[in-house]
């Protein structure tokens, strides 16, 4: 599947003014610094673009989730200021979205600067998608054009992904345009045998994703807190291990689908789950114990999957054309329980001419990280986490749904 709809290339911007929705939602650790700025990295591209048409920028995002009111906790100066070290301009920074100050400044504002407005989550009407609040944002900026460029909100529809769509033209921006082509090739790949990695927590955050895959990938690896879920399902005891509650309808159907595919003789090759696991009695354990199914003990949890599965799941994964990896296999935040996910990063990197596709949130923390040092690579490192997941579920996103459609 191609991009269908209008970006910065379809557009005149020399010397316009242009506001610019990034996703800067970055990680802030306790003393107020940025701990990950793949987001901040992933906008450089059409900023420069940007710049090098000597268009006056305006650029909107938001940070947390402070409810609809200001909080300094969220504040995005601190982004500011790294955007202004990654790009060796000084960022102007206002602390506002709307009104006589935004008017003033993007008057004052020369071709080739850029101008951030503060966090707009610190007004109500941004998640009400409130309508006024965008034409106060348009008319406050006088923006030309609007380039949706913040990939890991597209799944939201907001002030700032659709209610704006009805005041400014509206196009993409090179890192949507970049996920959704990335994504959607890989999900609807040509390329078999195209493999998925499933982990992460919850079953019922990721259900239509497992449904999307379950139609379209050959094989269908589950680790992580989810795989818990399922062994419990099969009838496995494990231990003390917290398990998902009221999801057996939810396997009911997603191995009926399944089943439906592939025949219940070959369930267990296509839908494949641990075949031992890694467990300790507490979360923050600095030992683990790798240990069959049958040999959990009542007051152990199960953190990671075992020594085998990682082995197995490597076998599994080996001679794929595709692989799509969301949700890490093990509590990987504790590097007691990230040995499952360090196993496989390295199996698939090692994979020659494998399109490795990695969906966002905590699994691309993971793996930046991982990558950082030990010198991995894969292709595609997504910056979204709830919009790379809709995404390859198939759903439509209201953000890009709102952009212009590429003229025919
Ligand atoms: C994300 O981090 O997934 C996006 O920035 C969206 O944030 P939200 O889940 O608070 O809408």
């Amino acid at each position: 599947m191609g991009f269908d709809k209008q970006t910065i290339r379809d557009i005149s911007v020399d010397n316009k003014t242009i506001l610019v929705r990034t996703d800067y939602n970055v990680p802030i650790n306790s003393s107020g610094a940025i701990s990950d700025d793949l987001r901040i990295r992933a906008s450089l591209p059409t900023l420069k673009y940007l710049l090098k048409h000597n268009c006056k920028i305006i650029i909107i995002s938001h940070l947390g989730r402070p409810d609809g009111k200001p909080n300094p906790k969220y504040t995005l100066l601190p982004v500011a200021k790294r955007l202004g070290e990654l790009l060796g301009i000084k960022i102007d920074f206002i602390s506002d979205c709307i009104g006589d100050k935004i008017t003033n400044a993007v008057k004052k504002l020369k071709p080739g600067q850029i101008l951030m407005l503060e966090n707009v989550r610190f007004y109500p009407g941004e998640t009400a998608n409130d309508i006024n609040f965008a034409r106060a944002i348009a008319d406050s900026t006088g923006a030309r054009y609007f380039v949706q460029d913040g990939f890991g909100v597209v799944h939201r529809a907001h002030a700032t992904t659709s209610a704006i769509t009805h005041f400014i033209p509206s196009v993409a921006g090179f890192l949507l345009e970049k996920e959704v082509i990335a994504l959607s090739e890989a999900i609807d790949s040509e390329k078999h045998p195209l493999v998925a990695v499933l982990g992460g927590a919850k079953v019922s955050d990721k259900i239509s994703v497992i449904e999307k895959l379950v139609k379209s990938a050959d094989k269908i690896l589950i680790g992580g807190a989810m795989a818990n879920t399922f062994l419990n399902y099969r009838g496995i005891n494990l231990g003390s291990t917290k398990i998902e509650p009221n999801e057996e309808k939810t396997l009911d159907k997603i191995y009926k689908l399944a089943i439906d595919r592939v025949g219940i003789d070959n369930i267990d090759e296509f839908i494949i789950l641990p075949i031992d696991v890694a467990v300790a009695t507490n979360p923050g354990a600095f030992r683990r114990r790798s240990v069959p199914l049958q040999s959990i003990n009542m007051d152990e949890m199960v953190f990671d999957i075992g020594d085998a599965t990682a082995y197995k799941f490597c076998k599994e994964i080996d001679g794929a054309k595709t692989i799509i990896w969301n949700g890490t296999m093990g509590l990987a935040e504790n590097p007691t329980f990230s040995y499952g996910s360090s196993v496989l990063a390295k199996f698939i990197t090692n994979i020659p001419d494998a399109v490795s596709i990695i969906g966002g949130g905590d699994t691309a923390d993971f793996i930046l990280k991982w990558c950082k040092y030990n010198n991995g690579k894969f292709h595609h490192i997504s910056t979204g986490g709830g919009a790379s997941l809709d995404l390859i579920a198939g759903r439509k996103l209201p953000g890009i749904e709102a952009l212009l459609a590429l003229k025919k």
